[in-house]
């Protein structure tokens, strides 16, 4: 607990990303497949507003255990690629599930603040759900300006709006209540008796700390137009923004509740196949719903800078 008070922010995404990277893949359900590589694949090109460049040199930050820049190699639109994470844990396993898919990417312990790169270096940097994790996004962005070539583009998705957060705190809170009662009357997950684990009184005094630096890591949620403006301040000389999940996201909160709740026992693959397909019938209705609905509700923010 002591050791959590003193940390600062880099510190304490360093450690959690270190003490959980083994688990990071499995927690958010990440798969290297052609169904994973199309997902992540489409919500760059909205992001870019048409297909995805080819034939360049791309960056990415955080890139964590390379869910977005394996996952377009996976897609075949990646040449060369660089990833940087401050979590030299988080790199390890990029390097095995990069390896394991026969995929080339030069990778490197770095802070988004200080980038180990040269000027000019790169046509594209990519980034997901990293900027909600830095403290001085205003530096973050200079760097990137950088490290980018004149012309050059960053694309970064999967970052919390505002009022996505606070719809999936409701969603966290439902599925939390409503579990909790189904395994209090005896309810049964994947054939067997609910086990609640995590997040409670129970937990080990480790799953505890994790906790608590999951909080802390967490420091931004977005109001579109202010993420914007901040870039624009920055120096970039175009700045947009698209967005994504609304009642899909509420969905895949609460799915994401009740994994991280129980025991692995009541997790089948069964109830992950259908927790999955479930959310995905309901992303192609926010689909539909994009045009009609302001963009600052729905839950993934993906912004686009150019230099
Ligand atoms: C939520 S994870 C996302 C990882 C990956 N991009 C993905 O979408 O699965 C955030 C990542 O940002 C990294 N990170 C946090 N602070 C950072 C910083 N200051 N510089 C570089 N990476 C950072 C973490 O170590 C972690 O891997």
């Amino acid at each position: 607990m002591h050791i959590i008070i003193a940390m600062d922010i880099k510190e304490a995404n360093l450690v959690f990303h270190d003490e959980t990277s083994r688990d990071y893949d499995k927690k958010w359900a990440i798969r290297f497949d052609d169904d994973m590589a199309e997902f992540v694949l489409s919500k760059f090109e909205l992001g870019l507003g048409g297909p995805f460049p080819r034939d360049v040199r791309i960056m990415e930050i955080g890139c964590g255990t390379g869910y977005a820049m394996l996952n377009l190699g996976k897609a075949g639109v990646l040449d060369e690629a660089w990833g940087c994470d401050i979590s030299q844990g988080m790199l390890d396993v990029c390097k095995d599930n990069a390896d394991a898919l026969g995929i080339t990417v030069h990778l490197q312990q770095a802070d988004a603040e200080k980038l180990p790169y040269e000027d000019d270096s790169f046509d594209l940097v990519i980034g997901h759900a990293v900027l909600h994790h830095l403290p001085d996004l205003d530096r973050s962005f200079r760097e990137i300006q950088r490290v980018l070539k004149p012309g050059g583009i960053c694309v970064v998705a999967g970052e919390p709006t505002v009022v996505g957060h606070q719809l999936a705190r409701i969603a966290k809170a439902v599925a939390s209540f409503t579990l909790r009662w189904y395994a209090r009357l005896g309810g049964r997950l994947g054939k067997k008796k609910i086990v609640l684990r995590k997040y409670d009184a129970s937990g080990s005094p480790e799953d505890h700390e994790l906790q608590e630096l999951e909080f802390m890591v967490d420091i931004h949620n977005f109001r579109p137009r202010e993420l914007c403006a901040m870039a624009k301040k920055a120096g970039f000389s175009k700045v947009r923004f698209e967005s994504e999940e609304l009642i899909s996201s509420f969905i895949g909160w609460m799915i994401r509740t009740v994994e991280g709740s129980v025991s692995e026992d009541n997790i089948t693959d069964r109830w992950r196949w259908g927790a999955y397909n479930t959310y995905k019938r309901v992303r192609n209705w926010d689909k539909k719903m994009y045009p009609y609905m302001p963009r600052g509700w729905f839950y993934n923010l993906i912004v686009y800078l150019e230099n």
